[in-house]
């Protein structure tokens, strides 16, 4: 039953605020498309629970009687769509969060759109989502959308589904199409795993069934969509769990006190409870449990805390306390789930950031296993995964990281990508299984180093890394570097776009993601060739700065040289010494850079060279010889 506020806010304001403050939250998400009503059910429940304010009020039944759709009478989707563009379009678009309360619990509702292209927007809604209400329109039955809402809630790991199955009232409360709907469900929903729902008959629009049980449907004995609501268990399931608690932060106000704060993510924890640390795997005993409120004998999943520990072991953010006879698995390579989020198509092999609870790592995705097409369920081959696209991928991490399957636990096994240079989040994932076999490839030590190699070629090992357009003059400079260096006795070697592309890398084009997987090979052999001691010379256009910066971190400080050769695409374009760019603006030659593939120009090179100017390509060359010899790279390294 909805409350209500004004009688409790009339007589006693600090009984209803401390009321409030108690009762339990439940996050839920509708999925839906426009035509099911999903918007009116939103508005119902709001306007029921009372909390729509009075100035909304008389502002929704001005706009019933404009551009409502139910012939004047309240129009609860107007109370939702709230964005007029959005209204004229009788859709909406991206996440919308309202609140709501009752008496027994608060709500936070995602309403995201229904339309396919908006998975982005569900996946944001549910990802903190304890519950999923799946809206069919009773005329219409169980349709492909709600094959595809109900995939995308189970891949997101909610457990409890509500299935709405609305505007009855246009079905006469016929209990025979509601049973074949529930039926129709049934069957689907064993196939992806959905094991238990909910399933209501109700019309939004009347109110049947949404907080009281209707007298439109004797034949239905279920709660109403509130009342079931109210009833789902939320803390119990992680408090089931093996204890987790990611550190936000080390908390230390004194010497004599150090606490790892954050928030349990799993189970309970008692002082005197035997933890793990990950990854570290050290062991410890909690000492205290610390929160404003004084210290604790007992915490559960959800609360924030900081815990102090008997002996003084290194734990810093990012690591994870762990139950010590249920830890979590360590890894650094995983297959997930990815869930594309960006206009910007993943491209395998480059490097994004991955941020998995507390913890930040690099993440290089390999080309996908397969994309899942969300309608049919279908398995289909790519290369790669474009807006709103689904795939199962293995990621490749720059470090070891704790963590749970994301089916054990959704903060130690959900993650988001990040692009390194924009900051957008590119991808939702999550972690299905380590790969184990990282654990069967181990470094070889070797007794002669780097260092040992270098110095009996009497140099420092670097790599000169030639980025610009094509005909900029890169293979110009680079091959006179490399002649000045010969001649002085050092030890090099050049690699070149056109000549690497007909070996090693043959195989390649020039799209996004091959020119990604070009430079990547060419990262890799740059570091094995320095790691021989060699100065090298890479010449390449490289025109991402996602993988140059891959280059350069495969290198030990200082060794990496980023060589901007730097000339207007007019200039580039006028030399054409390969004749390139005359087919490309014919149309006969495509994705040819700065026509119509992007460059994106070094933000801060250790060396820019203009060579659209008046210096000639031996003056340059002098430049970068002269550079190296400033950084005293050409002398012979101190022995030890
Ligand atoms: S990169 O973009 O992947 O770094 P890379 O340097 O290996 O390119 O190869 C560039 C050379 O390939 C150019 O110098 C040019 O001769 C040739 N080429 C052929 N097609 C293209 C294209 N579409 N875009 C750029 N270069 C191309």
């Amino acid at each position: 039953m909805a409350h209500t506020i004004n009688d409790l806010v009339g007589t006693d304001i600090e009984q209803y605020l401390d009321q409030h403050e108690h009762k339990s939250m439940l996050r839920f998400i509708t999925c839906g498309s426009v035509d099911d009503g999903k918007s009116t059910l939103i508005g119902r429940l709001l306007y029921d629970s009372k909390l729509v304010f009075s100035d909304h009020l008389s502002a929704l039944e001005q706009d019933s009687k404009t551009v409502g759709t139910q012939g004047g009478a309240l129009d609860f989707a107007l109370l939702v769509d709230g964005l007029a563009a959005e209204r004229e379009q009788g859709i909406t678009i991206d996440v919308a969060y309202r609140f709501f309360s009752t008496e027994r619990r608060k709500f936070i509702v995602a309403d995201t759109p229904g339309h396919e292209q908006y998975t982005r927007n569900m996946v944001t809604g549910a990802s903190t989502a304890d519950a999923a209400v799946i809206l069919i329109d009773a005329r219409k039955g169980v349709l492909t959308q709600t094959r595809r809402h109900s995939y995308l809630v189970s891949l997101l790991g909610i457990r409890n589904i509500v299935v709405a199955v609305n505007k009855l009232d246009l079905v006469d409360y016929s209990p025979e199409v509601f049973d074949t709907i529930e039926r129709d469900y049934r069957e689907f929903a064993a196939g992806i795993g959905i094991e238990d729902f909910t399933c209501i008959p109700m019309s939004a629009l009347r109110g049947d069934n949404i907080t009281e049980s209707s007298p439109s449907t004797p034949w239905y004995t279920g709660p109403s969509l509130i009342e079931h609501l109210e009833t789902i268990e939320i803390a119990d399931e992680l408090s089931g769990r093996p204890f987790r608690l990611p550190v936000q932060w080390v908390n230390r106000p004194n010497l004599d006190f150090r606490g790892f704060a954050g928030q349990i993510a799993g189970g309970s924890v008692r002082p005197g409870d035997r933890i793990r640390i990950l990854p570290s795997g050290l062991e410890s005993t909690v000492d205290r449990i610390v929160t404003a409120d004084g210290d604790l004998a007992e915490a559960v999943a959800g609360q924030s805390v900081t815990i102090s520990l008997t002996d003084e072991v290194d734990v810093s953010r990012g690591d994870v306390l762990a139950a010590a006879d249920e830890p979590p698995g360590s890894a650094d390579q995983f297959e997930c789930h990815l869930i594309w989020m960006s206009d910007q198509p993943m491209l395998a092999g480059r490097p994004y950031l991955i941020k998995l609870g507390t913890r930040t790592a690099t993440a290089t995705a390999a080309t996908p296993k397969y994309k899942i097409n969300v309608n049919t369920l279908e398995h289909t081959a790519t290369r790669t995964l474009a807006l709103n696209e689904i795939g199962v991928c293995n990621l490749n991490l720059d470090r070891q990281i704790p963590f749970d399957p994301y089916t054990a636990s959704r903060d130690m096994g959900g993650f988001i990508l990040i692009d390194r240079f924009t900051n957008a989040t590119v991808a939702a994932g999550m972690l299905h299984f380590a790969l184990r076999r990282a654990d069967n490839v181990h470094w070889q030590a070797v007794e002669v180093n780097k260092r040992a190699r270098a110095r009996t070629k009497a140099q420092h090992p670097a790599v000169l890394w030639f980025t610009g357009l094509s005909g900029a003059g890169k293979s110009t400079i680079a091959n006179l570097v490399e002649k000045r260096l010969h001649e002085q006795g050092f030890h090099t070697y050049l690699l070149d776009g056109d000549n690497v592309r007909h070996g090693l890398n043959k195989d390649l084009g020039f799209t996004d993601s091959d020119r990604v997987e070009n430079i990547r090979r060419i990262a890799e052999v740059t570091r094995l060739m320095a790691d021989a001691g060699l100065i090298v010379l890479a010449s390449f256009i490289s025109p991402f700065r996602a993988e140059r910066q891959l280059a350069r971190e495969l290198l030990d400080d200082g060794e990496f040289i980023e060589i901007h050769v730097d000339a207007p695409l007019s200039v580039a374009e006028s030399r054409d010494p390969k004749g390139l760019y005359a087919k490309a603006r014919r149309g006969d030659l495509v994705h040819f850079t700065g026509i119509d593939s992007p460059y994106e120009p070094p933000e801060s090179p250790e060396l820019r060279l203009d060579t659209g100017g008046a210096e000639s390509a031996a003056t340059l060359a002098d430049r970068v010889v002269e550079h190296l010899r400033t950084l005293g790279l050409l002398t012979p390294p101190p022995a030890g």
